[in-house]
């Protein structure tokens, strides 16, 4: 006779379930899932009222999940659980540029650009060369990789929160046969994370405040290497050391300078002195049977 579902038998039973799953990796991840899962209830021993709240916050979250808005992965970044995966999917050779959250503003596929154009066309705000060159493992130019760019203004504003459509900030960038990009922007500046629904209100009600540092998005990659999903980050922003999805890596954080190059600020329309920021970005080989 077989025993009752009780606090004793109660995580065995559930394990024991799923043990005739066909596919193996599924049956592992629910038989952990279920092990975890029961010793955090185990562990806070939760009223039926809290229970009962837990399922409103999950379902809140769901009503607020479409394919424009993705209140789950938000909730995965303020949890820390989006730059986890992120890190173990990404172990990547020293010297290799670290890789950080993708986060939910690469919605519009980014305009392609030439070499040096300007990002913030409508924007008033000073102009900031940013530039770099993308490299191999041993320093070697990357010729022709692709350099995906986007960013929020200098009021903390992506395109994509305004009403105005137009892709803005944004661009898609080839580099040249010395593996250079180099592009005119605004310096960006940091920016609360969306916080009216339910992920705002558990920052809110958890006294954590929901902002990110100042950065600029990359995706660079080029045959043959594994592409890098990062963030330049802002020197001397506020929130480096508190970003509230936990993307930064110090590695990523680049100054703001002052440049005086006379022929370079002509060449380009800038006043000069000017600013700049310089972030190379490190391409590791790609070494799955696959990747040429
Ligand atoms: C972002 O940097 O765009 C971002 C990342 C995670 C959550 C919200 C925003
Ligand atoms: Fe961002």
């Amino acid at each position: 006779m077989g025993s009752d579902f009780s606090e004793a038998t109660a995580t065995d039973a559930v394990v024991e379930s799923f043990a005739e799953t066909p596919d193996a990796r599924l049956r592992e991840v629910m038989q952990s899932f279920t092990r975890h899962l029961h010793a955090f209830v185990r562990d806070v021993e939760p009223t039926q009222g809290e229970w009962e709240a837990a399922i409103g916050f999950l379902t809140a979250v769901g009503h607020l999940s479409d394919d424009r808005r993705q209140e789950f992965i938000l909730l995965s970044d303020v949890m820390g659980v989006s730059m986890l995966v992120d890190a173990i999917n990404n172990r990547r050779p020293v010297g290799a540029t670290e890789s950080t959250v993708l986060g939910p503003f690469h919605v519009v596929e980014s305009p392609a650009r030439a070499l040096g154009d300007d990002l913030a066309e409508a924007h008033e705000a000073p102009r900031c060369l940013v530039r770099g060159r993308v490299l191999d493992l041993d320093g070697r130019p990357v010729a022709g990789a692709l350099v995906d760019v986007w960013q929020a203004d200098d009021q903390g504003f992506y395109d994509v929160q305004k009403d105005d459509l137009a892709p803005d900030l944004r661009g898609l960038f080839t580099c040249d046969e010395v593996g250079r990009f180099w592009f005119r922007t605004i310096v960006p500046l940091h920016y609360p994370i969306p916080d009216d629904g339910p992920v705002g209100a558990l920052l809110r009600a958890t006294g954590r405040h929901p902002y990110r540092p100042a950065h600029i998005h990359f995706i660079a990659g080029a045959a043959g290497h594994n592409p890098v999903t990062t963030h330049l980050f802002v020197e001397g922003s506020p929130y480096l050391e508190d970003d509230t999805v936990f993307g930064v890596k110090q590695s990523l954080v680049r100054p703001v300078r002052q440049e005086d190059d006379e022929e370079t600020a002509t060449s380009l329309g800038l006043p000069n002195p000017f600013q700049v920021i310089d972030f190379d970005i490190t391409l590791a080989e790609d070494r799955s049977p696959t990747g040429g």
